[in-house]
């Protein structure tokens, strides 16, 4: 039998992660993380309880009372903030636009990759974010940075927005460019490229071409004998 490793999946706003690892992740019977839920999860309870989210001592104090939960379930993951399912309401613009601000704070992070971290211990995962291949699993068997044009990720995002919001397929492009600035130039635990990953461009890949090519990295890196 295969080894069952921890795969991480990192790359800018857009780059089809989620999607992707869902798939992959289901093909393989390895569980799936999206750390991108979680700071999503506590953007969305922090703006519910009308925090102001650039006060980073208030962020702090919130924190504590923040009950976040991954739920796996038949349809994919959902997520739960104090008891309440969110899954539908990370998702909109107005989430979306704050989240950066919010996964730039360090007590956040902290929180979180520890979190990350518990559930990705027994191997068998794939998560996907921004600071999984640096920071949460250095050590991860395989690395994956998922990536394409500003232009191919900003109108993969607006098709999804676009029958629930009222926004332009510019305005989509600007605020997943400005998102990304924000994601690659913080402080604490920037978007970055490691050296130790494989490099897949998505911008000729269909959804299927880009799975099979991760499903065979991952086949291949749990033939490998290394363990970080
Ligand atoms: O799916 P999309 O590319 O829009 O983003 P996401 O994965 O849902 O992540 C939302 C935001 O959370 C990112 O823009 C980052 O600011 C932050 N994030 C992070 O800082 N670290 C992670 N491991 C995952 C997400």
């Amino acid at each position: 039998m295969n080894r069952r490793i921890s795969v991480a999946i990192d790359g800018p706003a857009g780059a089809g992660k989620s999607s992707i690892s869902k798939v992959v992740a289901k093909k393989l019977g390895y569980l799936y993380i999206d750390t991108g839920a979680m700071y999503r999860g506590i953007t969305w309870a922090l703006l519910n309880a009308g925090i102001s989210i650039d006060d980073v001592d208030a962020v702090e104090a919130a924190l504590s009372k923040i009950q976040l939960e991954l739920r796996v379930e038949e349809t994919g993951l959902s997520v739960w903030v104090n008891g309440t399912d969110v899954s539908q309401d990370i998702r909109t613009q107005y989430v979306t636009s704050h989240v950066s601000q919010v996964a730039a704070q360090k007590a956040v992070r902290t929180k979180l990759v520890e979190m990350q971290r518990h559930m990705a211990s027994a191997g068998g995962v794939i998560l996907d974010g921004r600071d999984i291949g640096s920071i949460v699993l250095p050590n991860a068997e395989l690395k994956v940075y998922l990536t394409a044009s500003v232009e191919t990720r900003g109108h993969r995002r607006w098709l999804e927005l676009k029958d629930s919001e009222n926004i332009s397929l510019e305005e989509v492009c600007r605020t997943v460019a400005e998102r990304d600035a924000m994601d690659m130039n913080r402080k604490e635990s920037p978007l970055v490229c490691v050296d130790d990953a494989v490099v897949v461009e998505t911008d000729h890949l269909s959804i299927e071409e880009t799975v099979q090519t991760l499903v065979d990295l991952i086949r291949k890196a749990e033939l490998g004998g290394h363990h970080g």
